[in-house]
C-alpha cells in the first residue's frame, strides 16, 4: 500500500464506520430496504486501515461480501445499528456515517407471512431513531463525519444535517448526478464543516474519495488535538 508520513497516519486510532442499507422487516419473508451499496464505507474502511487506523465496520445490506480482513459486525435494522454503535461510541476517536439509515420502519411486523386479499392494502410507517443526530447529543472528543444525499439545495441541506446532528464534517453528495451516490464505483462530493463548504471534488473513484476524507479528517483532528 501508499505510504503515510506520521502526521497522515491513524496510527493508534479507533475509526467506526457504518455502511449498507438497513433492512425494516414487514414479515418473516418481506422488508423494505434502499439502494445503497456499502462501497463508499468499506472504501473508507481500507483508506483507514491503510493508515494504520483501527477500524470497526457495522454493515447493513450490502452488495457482495465485505473485504477480507475487516472486523465487521453484520446488523438488518436502523435499531440493531443504533445499538451496535452505541455499544461501542464512548471508545472511538472517529466515527463516519456512511450508511444508509431507514428514515421510517413498518409501525407493526407480523409474526407470520402476510396473506393477501381482495382489498388494497396500506402499510403504516413509523420514524426511526435518527442514529446520527443520538450520536452528536452524545459526543464528547469524538470526531463525527455524517454523510447527506440530496437532489436538490446540496448546500442548505447538508449544512442543516450537520448543525442539527452537531458533525464535524458532513459528505454531501447530489445523488441525482450520473457518477454519484449509491451504486457505482465513483461519487461526486461536497464537504462541508462548520465554516461551511471547505471542498467540492470532481468524480473519483470511491477509494479515491475515502483517501481525500480521510486526510482531511486527520488534518482536523490535529487541529481540535493542538
Ligand atoms: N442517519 C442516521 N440515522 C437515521 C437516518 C440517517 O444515522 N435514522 C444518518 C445517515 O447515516 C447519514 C446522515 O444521517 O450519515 C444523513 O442521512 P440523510 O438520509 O441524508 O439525512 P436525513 O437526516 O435522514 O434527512 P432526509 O432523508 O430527510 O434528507
Ligand atoms: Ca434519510
Amino acid at each position: 500500500g501508499k505510504w503515510f508520513s506520521q502526521s497522515e497516519s491513524l496510527k493508534g486510532k479507533k475509526v467506526l464506520i457504518t455502511t449498507g442499507g438497513t433492512i425494516e422487516r414487514l414479515d418473516p419473508v418481506r422488508y423494505l430496504t434502499n439502494d445503497s451499496s456499502g462501497k463508499m464505507g468499506f472504501a473508507i474502511a481500507e483508506a483507514a486501515l491503510n493508515r494504520g487506523a483501527e477500524v470497526t465496520v457495522i454493515a447493513a445490506r450490502i452488495q457482495g461480501n465485505p473485504p477480507a480482513g475487516m472486523n465487521v459486525i453484520r446488523v438488518e435494522s436502523a435499531e440493531q445499528m443504533l445499538q451496535e454503535v452505541l455499544a461501542r461510541f464512548d471508545n472511538m476517536d472517529i466515527v463516519i456515517k456512511a450508511a444508509a439509515v431507514a428514515d421510517y420502519r413498518p409501525a407493526a411486523r407480523a409474526g407470520s407471512k402476510m396473506k393477501k386479499t381482495d382489498e388494497r392494502l396500506v402499510i403504516e410507517l413509523e420514524r426511526t431513531t435518527d442514529i446520527l443526530q443520538t450520536l452528536g447529543e452524545r459526543k464528547t472528543a469524538q470526531f463525527l463525519v455524517g454523510f447527506a444525499a440530496e437532489t436538490e439545495q446540496v448546500e442548505h441541506y447538508a449544512m442543516n444535517k450537520l448543525k442539527r446532528k452537531n458533525c464535524d464534517l458532513v459528505v454531501a453528495n447530489d445523488v441525482s448526478q450520473e457518477g454519484a451516490g449509491f451504486n457505482g464505483n465513483t461519487n461526486i462530493v461536497q464537504i462541508f464543516g462548520e465554516e461551511g463548504r471547505i471542498d467540492a471534488w470532481p468524480m473519483l473513484l470511491k477509494s479515491e474519495v475515502a483517501d481525500r476524507l480521510l486526510s482531511l479528517i486527520t488534518e482536523r483532528l490535529r487541529g481540535k488535538e493542538a
